[in-house]
């Protein structure tokens, strides 16, 4: 696994450039102390990461969008009043979070291992998906925690996780139509904002470990991108305004750090309220692969496992423990 540290020098470029105007390379050499040529390879080194620049032959380099990177005391300064310990890591580019922290397991400590990454090589999402993590733009967000639980009594962590999202945009002022389709995927108008992949590992009976990754679009520009097959959007173009990365961060650790401690002693049960507040597959006609099964029926919520249920047309209700849901327009 490689995983880097940004340079500050490179750090120092993208400040210089956040202003949207043209600098030319020997002004910005200059500034940063460095060769005209050493402004290129930065340069090249961010349009090889998936940046737009713009490169004007007399004007220099402008970047049309700022970039704000992910700064890990920002981070925290926004997370003193928090009381549960962790400790946190950002970095520049790595596989998948959720794959540096699993080198993380059985590194006993009492503080939750956070990591965040500016760039993932190899973003992984749910059923074997894959997640497109361009730089500087989103969130790629794990954490590695430990319960004294039996692996069946994390079914609904995942469930939780997702409506930590939530009441995180909510404090961020994302209030109207931000949904919740079971099991973890966060919409907006129906459109994908956020996702959740949860992964549990359980060696002895009582005792689990999960490593929990929340992938949130925030500013990457909302134009066809390879590698996405479904309508998406992003923070940004829910508010028209660039969104600060740093806050949305230390907003979704916050919730995570409140909500999976609540979860872990007390169950699903405290959440099913919000949850229904939340759920876009209530009362809609639903399509659930499971297997090789295509299942209809309406939403009903959830149960305190954290199952789907679903009302058939003779009137029954069943439950569906795992699957991929479609709501039919
Ligand atoms: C989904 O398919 O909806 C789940 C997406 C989860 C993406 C996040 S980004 C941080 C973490 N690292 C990964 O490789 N995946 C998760």
């Amino acid at each position: 696994m490689t995983t880097k540290r940004i340079p500050p020098k490179l750090k120092s470029l993208i400040n210089l450039l956040n202003d949207s105007l043209y600098h030319p390379g020997s002004w910005l050499g200059q500034q940063l102390g460095i060769s005209r040529s050493a402004v290129w390879k930065y340069i090249h080194q961010l349009q090889q990461w998936g940046i737009t620049l713009n490169v004007h032959k007399s004007k220099g380099y402008q970047l049309p969008q700022p970039i704000f990177l992910l700064d890990a005391q920002h981070i925290e300064t926004e997370l003193t009043t928090t009381s549960h310990p962790f400790q946190l890591e950002v970095l520049s580019h790595v596989n998948s979070t959720n794959d540096y922290l699993k080198s993380k397991i059985g590194t006993a400590t009492n503080a939750i291992p956070f990591c965040l990454a500016e760039h993932q090589t190899a973003g992984r999402g749910r059923l074997g998906r894959t997640w497109i993590s361009p730089f500087g733009t989103n969130l790629y967000l794990s954490c590695l925690w430990s319960f004294q639980q039996d692996l069946s009594e994390l079914a609904g962590l995942s469930l939780v996780v997702g409506l930590a999202v939530i009441a995180a945009l909510r404090e961020q002022g994302l209030r109207d139509e931000i949904k919740i389709k079971w099991p973890n995927d966060i919409l907006w108008q129906h459109k994908k904002l956020a996702g959740v992949l949860t992964e549990i590992s359980a060696e002895t009976y009582g005792y689990a470990q999960a490593i929990i990754g929340v992938g949130l679009n925030i500013n990457m520009p909302v134009i066809p991108t390879p590698g996405i097959n479904q309508d998406w959007t992003t923070v940004h173009a829910i508010t028209g305004t660039i969104q600060d990365r740093n806050k949305l961060a230390a907003l979704v650790i916050k919730q995570l750090l409140q909500m999976i401690p609540h979860f872990a002693q007390s169950g699903l049960k405290p959440f099913l309220a919000t949850w229904r507040q939340h759920d876009a597959l209530f009362d809609k006609v639903i399509t659930l692969e499971h297997g090789n099964n295509q299942i209809s029926g309406i939403g009903a919520g959830i149960n305190t496992n954290g199952h789907l249920l679903l009302r058939h047309v003779d009137g029954t209700i069943c439950s569906y423990s795992s699957g991929n849901t479609t709501i039919q327009k």
